[in-house]
């Protein structure tokens, strides 16, 4: 059966069983691979991405439940014109090996849409179901601060 799914403001049919995970329609069925394949039980936050705005972890999210518009990692920012959570990732040099930065960088956003200004308990209790291996807590801490202070700013 064919779904409609609105991904990064683009529309999409793709001809899917229902039950096959969001994460997998967006990796196999429309090539964006920057989301990323953790855990596949909801237990790592590498696979989160946005329905509706809100951070959502797409490995056990299936395509029929899927009720609103999408955005991935790659819909964020590009390279060229990165969003301001971005550039502060960059500057604080979050990353170690990446893998979860994409999901990480996905749940900040849906925090700083909610608390444009977050005290570190916020941040901590939102970004708890993140994991990194490679330990880079302090830096995403220190990356979502200085977005926010840009935004205030702004
Ligand atoms: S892969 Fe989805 S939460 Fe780990
Ligand atoms: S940067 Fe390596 S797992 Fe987070």
């Amino acid at each position: 059966m064919a779904y409609a799914i609105t991904v990064n403001g683009t529309e999409h049919e793709v001809d899917l069983p229902g039950d096959v995970p969001l994460l997998w329609v967006l990796r196999d069925a429309l090539g964006l691979t920057g989301t990323k394949f953790g855990c596949g039980v909801a237990a790592c936050g590498a696979c989160t991405v946005h329905v509706d705005g809100q951070a959502v972890r797409s490995c056990v999210t299936p395509l029929d439940q899927v009720a609103g518009a999408v955005t991935t990692i790659e819909g964020l920012g590009t390279p060229e014109a990165p969003s301001a959570l971005q550039s502060a990732w960059i500057e604080n040099q979050v990353a170690q090996c990446g893998y979860c930065q994409s999901g990480q960088i996905m749940q900040a956003a849906a925090l700083l849409s909610e608390v444009p200004v977050p005290t570190d308990a916020q941040i901590d209790d939102a970004m708890a179901g993140n994991l990194c291996r490679c330990g880079t807590y302090p830096r995403i801490r220190a990356a979502i601060k200085a977005a926010s202070a840009t935004a205030s700013e702004g």
